[in-house]
């Protein structure tokens, strides 16, 4: 391995080993100090106060350059769309107006409403899954599961799901920084097409309103709320933030539990834990790993001084093990009383808009496991996703026991 990169912790978080094990780049990070600079000029951020912070000033913002409203473009794609994340590449004034419109959908009351479907959903996966003895967990249910239930939450209808569940997943894998070649290269294409689709139903809704968020979105953009592009982006983003997230949160816990099987066999006794065990599969092995922020003026943080337009990341990853917030962070344990402190969710005006969904997608699944397939075992070796930011499993082989 090149001398430079074995000796920069960051520059390591990036190679195999980094990102097979995070968390040991973490540690020597850490021991930089909570902020520390990469020889690549990069600024790492990795102390939980710290994180938190910086996700909460004001002088630290998504973007580094203008942001340009244009309502006169049609409600089509754009080439170049691909790099637009919607409420993520936004900063205050324009990211509260779009976040407000979104925002009804993720409400208590919405939440009491997907409950229902969201516990049948997660039964037919696990018995339909386990009916066949072993399985590949991520493939049968982690992934299928969150999937349906943003399809459904978004108004898709279901004669379209096979074409959503094709270009959101390409579309999907651009959420982390480093996305493949053959993903850079199917990105343009399946955005196109994924941005057609809506487009379509967006149109649709406009002409014969139904319950859903497409529905609501498509009256925003009659009211001029909101912009075509802006429109595009954020039906884009929800569509993958569902994809890709909670499918992580449901592996990794899984992963978690049944390598620890104290753990697995607590919340077998007591599936009222389920709650618990989310916040400290969050803390502990959270799927977003990391996000970037960029100083918006001149400044000082933690004693260094910070040029305008540095980009830093803010490694979340790091944040669940900083042995000064948590005790033994290298633990895994459901009886932590302070999981809920974790910055799994980010922090400040970006906080996870889709938070309390995860978290009922997430105890939904933990709680179903443990009552319907409670001897579930691993029945083989699990293997990680390449990627960095969004970290989770490619398969993990289990068998109902
Ligand atoms: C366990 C699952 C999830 C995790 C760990 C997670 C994590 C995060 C994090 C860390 C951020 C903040 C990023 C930043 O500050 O730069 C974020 C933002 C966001 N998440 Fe999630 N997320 C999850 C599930 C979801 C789901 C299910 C949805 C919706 C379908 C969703 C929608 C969003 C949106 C729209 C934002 C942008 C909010 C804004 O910029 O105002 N997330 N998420």
């Amino acid at each position: 391995m090149h001398g430079r990169v074995r000796d920069d912790p960051f520059s390591l978080l990036m190679t195999g080993a980094g990102r097979r094990d995070p968390y040991a780049c973490y540690r020597r990070l850490r021991a930089q100090g909570p902020l520390s600079r990469s020889t690549s000029g990069v600024w790492a951020v990795t102390g939980h106060r710290l994180c938190g912070r910086v996700l909460r000033d004001r002088r630290f913002g998504v973007r580094n350059g203008p942001y340009v409203r244009d309502d006169s473009e049609p409600l089509a794609y754009r080439p170049g769309a691909e790099a637009d994340f919607s409420l993520l590449s936004l900063d205050p004034p324009d990211h509260g107006r779009v976040r407000r419109l979104a925002a009804p959908a993720f409400s208590p009351k919405m939440m009491a409403r997907y409950r229902p479907g969201i516990e049948r959903i997660t039964r037919e996966l696990l018995d339909r899954a386990a009916a066949r003895g072993r399985f590949d967990l991520m493939a049968k249910v982690a992934a299928p599961l969150p999937i349906a239930v943003i399809s459904e939450l978004l108004g898709i209808p279901d004669e379209h799901a096979g074409p959503f569940r094709e270009y959101g997943a390409v579309v999907a894998g651009s959420l982390d920084g480093v996305p493949s070649l053959r993903t850079a290269r199917a990105l343009g294409p399946a955005t196109r097409a994924l941005e057609e689709l809506f487009a379509d139903l967006l149109r649709q809704r406009a002409a014969r309103p139904g319950q859903d968020v497409l529905s609501r979105l498509a009256a925003d953009l009659g009211a001029a709320r909101v912009s075509p592009r802006e429109v595009l982006s954020l039906c884009r983003v929800l569509l993958i933030a569902g994809f890709e997230t909670t499918v992580n949160l449901i592996g990794n816990g899984m992963l978690a539990l049944l390598d620890h099987p104290d753990q697995w066999a607590m919340l077998r006794a007591n599936p009222d834990m389920a709650g618990q065990v989310v916040e400290e599969v969050l803390r502990y092995d959270p799927p977003v790993q990391a996000t970037l922020r960029y100083a918006q003026e001149d400044l000082y943080l933690a004693g260094r001084r910070i040029a305008a337009w540095d980009p830093l990341y803010v490694l979340i990853g790091a944040t669940g093990r900083d042995p000064s917030v948590f005790t033994g962070p290298d633990r895994f344990d459901i009886t932590r009383t302070r999981g809920a402190d974790h910055l799994a969710f980010g922090s400040g005006p970006h906080y996870c808009l889709g938070a309390p969904l995860a978290r009922l997608e997430g105890e939904i699944f933990f709680r179903t496991v443990a009552t319907r397939l409670p001897g579930l075992v691993r029945a083989g070796e699990p293997e990680h996703r390449s990627t960095m930011t969004v970290r989770g499993l490619a398969r993990l082989p289990v068998r109902p026991g």
